[in-house]
């Protein structure tokens, strides 16, 4: 954070009592969150009854990000994650974070994402293989199931019963639906019986249940396993420490939780923007077929789908599907001027400063091309975290683009994808992963341009 620079700090108008800017953020979360910079780089919001601070200036959110000893992972969104994710590496403690996060690295290199792109086309091909010409689907929910089943065939390659992959999927839906609900709820209305209650805590059990047998039947088969568990399973530090049971555990849901609403939504609004775009949307089907001509994509194709991959940022940066998380000080601390006492709350929303004037020109705009090397600015880099930042940054950020391109470039080099007219693209309210209500895609079938045949070199030597 530079030296020069004055932080002004403010509140946001609006709070209700007892639910604060609930309803707000329940209505348009990431217009709320973005409408704050207009109360000053540090501005207080009440999440319920509880107070918390929301960084609206990049370098003030980068300040708190990249210090994680200070700003550490706890906080309203936090202890109700912990119920999914236990002490797992999104979830755990500053002290616990180093340990874990050298542990799990070993299964998101390069060379492991490259083992993986082949399991993530296999299970996109599967998911395409059941549609038919003339078929409308649900985007979010279709797009969900493929990414719930891409994190589990990557991270599990034996294959589950269908039945016990679809109770899984609803499961979790319901548990990662229910999270923000949670996490509003004054602690007494948590407790009591309501049926709402009595569905997430007993999907809850059973994600949990199901897990530690999945992960039991895995060591116990006695197979070579080439997949993120067995990566999971071998990862040794250089003391030769390893993960315990429960730590292989709560990593192995972790990665399926934060996996797969997050690719889902991501993709579900590259569909909304694309039919929103007509010239960028030929222009990507153009890129896709030139560097396929009609075959499937593979790892080595991502560097030349240029024009996907910036389509999916500037997705990410208008609609960023992991819209809020939070951190509490672990000591007292001063944050744009203001004392803020141990304990208190902190709100990192990447839609916050994913729109900030002196980053982005004309920053509401959909604009795919602001990201191509020779335009993006060095303060656009800074404000755009969709994957945070800092030592806490998702560890599955190339695994989540390298998954999303790979579906878009399968997708659209087999499908003529519009969006169907009674679209509803308000937020689902209190959905932890922000995606619309209602995005209905009709696929038609098409036959992409061959790719141009190479022009063969001149006989007897190389061309000049
Ligand atoms: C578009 C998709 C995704 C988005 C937008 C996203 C976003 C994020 C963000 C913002 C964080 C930081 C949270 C914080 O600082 O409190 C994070 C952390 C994390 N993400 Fe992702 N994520 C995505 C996909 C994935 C995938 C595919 C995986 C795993 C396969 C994954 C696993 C994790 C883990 C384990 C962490 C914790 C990292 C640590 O604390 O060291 N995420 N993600």
């Amino acid at each position: 954070m530079s030296e020069q620079t004055t932080f002004v700090a403010g509140a946001a108008p609006g709070a209700v009592p007892v639910v604060g800017h609930a309803l707000q953020m329940m209505r348009h979360p990431v217009n709320f969150m973005t409408s704050l910079s207009a109360h000053g780089d540090l501005v207080q919001i009440k999440i319920g009854p509880t107070s918390a601070y929301v960084p609206t200036h990049p370098d003030l959110l980068r300040y708190v990000l990249t210090n994680d000893r200070i700003f550490d992972k706890g906080g309203v969104f936090y202890d109700r994650a912990r119920d999914i994710a236990g002490n797992g590496l999104v979830t755990c403690p500053f002290a616990d974070h180093r340990r874990q996060r050298r542990l799990m690295q070993s299964a998101f290199t390069r060379t492991q994402l490259k083992r993986y792109a082949t399991a993530m086309h296999a299970e996109i091909e599967a998911t395409t293989a059941r549609w038919h010409d003339g078929m409308v689907v649900d985007a979010f929910p279709e797009l969900y199931g493929m990414a719930l089943r891409t994190v589990g065939r990557t991270l599990y390659s034996t294959p589950v019963s269908p039945e016990l992959a679809a109770g899984v999927e609803r499961a979790f839906d319901v548990v990662l639906n229910g999270l923000f609900r949670q996490m509003f709820l004054p602690r007494f209305i948590r407790r009591l019986p309501l049926p709402a209650n009595r569905r997430y805590e007993s999907n809850l059990r059973f994600l949990h249940r199901t897990t530690q047998e999945l992960i039991d039947d895995y060591r116990s088969d006695g197979a070579a396993h080439d997949d993120l568990l067995a990566a999971l399973l071998a990862s040794r530090d250089d003391d030769g420490g390893r993960l315990d049971d429960k730590e292989i555990h709560d990593q192995v849901i972790t990665v399926m939780a934060a996996g797969t609403e997050t690719v889902a939504g991501t993709l579900t609004w590259v569909f909304y923007l694309l039919s929103q775009h007509p010239e960028i949307e030929a222009a990507l089907y153009e890129e896709i077929d030139t560097v396929l001509g009609g075959r499937a994509p593979d790892w080595d194709d991502l560097p030349n789908l240029s024009l996907a991959d910036r389509i999916i940022s500037e997705a990410l940066r208008l609609h960023p599907p992991a819209w809020l998380f939070t951190r509490l000080t672990a000591t007292e601390t001063e944050l744009a001027g203001r004392r803020l006492p141990e304990g208190t709350t902190i709100v990192f929303s990447p839609a916050a400063v994913a729109q900030y004037e002196d980053a982005f020109g004309n920053p509401t705009a959909f604009d795919p091309d602001r990201w191509l090397p020779d335009r993006v600015s060095p303060a656009a880099r800074q404000a755009f975290m969709p994957f945070g930042t800092g030592a806490r940054k998702c560890i599955g950020d190339l695994y989540a683009r390298t998954e999303a391109t790979l579906g878009l470039a399968t997708i659209l080099g087999r499908w003529r994808v519009t969006c169907e007219p009674d679209m509803d693209v308000r937020p689902v309210p209190l959905a932890t992963v922000y995606h619309p209500r209602r995005l209905r895609l009709r696929l038609s079938a098409r036959t992409p341009r061959p790719a141009a045949t190479p022009v063969p070199a001149p006989a007897g030597g190389d061309p000049a």
